[in-house]
């Protein structure tokens, strides 16, 4: 139960890799920027999860073909060339790994016009405040998370790191944009995380898959989060400042117990 998404993305991997790739030795590798660029020197074409036919039906609602889209860690995924056939010709695809950028652009420059590749770090970006109509991802934040032995208790610097990743995008998005997520998390995981009123966005969810489920998220800019979502983040808020209080009355509690074993030495 503890590394259900570990195994979880080990098991996806099996069913998709292709025969010559070769799974990493440890889930951790996800993390590391050399594990990608190696992969991508010998990979030519992967999508994780799940291909673009299985979710288009829900992106063509979400998505105007005239929308401006930027899609996060976009990997050697034949995503956003199927987008692009479909008539979504403002795509900027970015990864942190120069060796799938590179690799993209010669295999796509000529073919696809419109459709840039860029070398970016989601941790980082430096796109001007409000340029996207919608940030589209799948399976990138799953890679900055896949250290986490319990989805339950995340790690309080993965929590920020997403924070930070979801503070980003809700930056370059048009004041009506949408954030758009596709992951194998489930709500109860992934929702602590999207759906906070801090971000000023409504998140949607909705799933697709036949034998393995796929989660879809929209989290549209400007709108509210529900009465529900509200409730249950100020349930998270308050279990929180419950567990602070508790960890300050041990404190407390074991400076006393100093105290005492100290007075006692002087009275011997
Ligand atoms: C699980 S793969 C998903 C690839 C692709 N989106 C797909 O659906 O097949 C994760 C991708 O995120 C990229 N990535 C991981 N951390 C990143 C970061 N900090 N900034 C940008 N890209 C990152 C990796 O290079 C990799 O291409």
């Amino acid at each position: 139960m503890n590394c259900k998404p570990c195994w979880i993305v080990v098991q996806t991997v099996k069913r998709h890799v292709n025969t010559q790739m070769e799974l990493p030795d440890r889930n951790t590798d996800y993390r590391d920027q050399s594990y990608w660029d190696d992969r991508y020197s010998k990979e030519k074409a992967f999508d994780w999860f799940s291909d673009y036919e299985a979710f288009k039906h829900l992106l063509k609602d979400d998505i105007k073909t005239a929308d401006k889209i930027l899609i996060l860690g976009c990997g050697n995924s034949l995503m956003s060339e199927h987008m692009y056939q479909d008539g979504f010709l403002n795509i900027t695809n970015t990864d942190y790994s120069p060796v799938v950028i590179e690799n993209m652009r010669n295999k796509c420059q000529q073919k696809y016009p419109g459709m840039s590749w860029e070398v970016m770090d989601i941790l980082n970006m430096t796109y001007e405040p409000e340029t996207f109509d919608v940030v589209l991802e799948k399976g990138t934040l799953d890679a900055l998370m896949v250290h986490e032995k319990d989805p339950w208790n995340i790690s309080e610097e993965t929590e920020k790191t997403i924070e930070n990743v979801l503070t980003q995008v809700r930056t370059v998005l048009k004041a009506d944009g949408k954030f758009i997520s596709v992951t194998f998390a489930q709500p109860h995981f992934r929702k602590p995380h999207y759906a906070r009123t801090v971000f000023d966005w409504s998140v949607e969810q909705k799933h697709f898959g036949q034998n393995f489920h796929y989660y879809y998220y929209v989290m549209q800019k400007g709108s509210k989060l529900s009465v529900e979502d509200i409730t249950k983040e100020n349930e998270r808020t308050a279990k929180k400042l419950q567990n602070m209080t508790e960890e300050d009355k041990t404190i407390e509690y074991l400076e006393y117990e100093d105290n005492e074993n100290f007075l006692n030495g002087i009275e011997l």
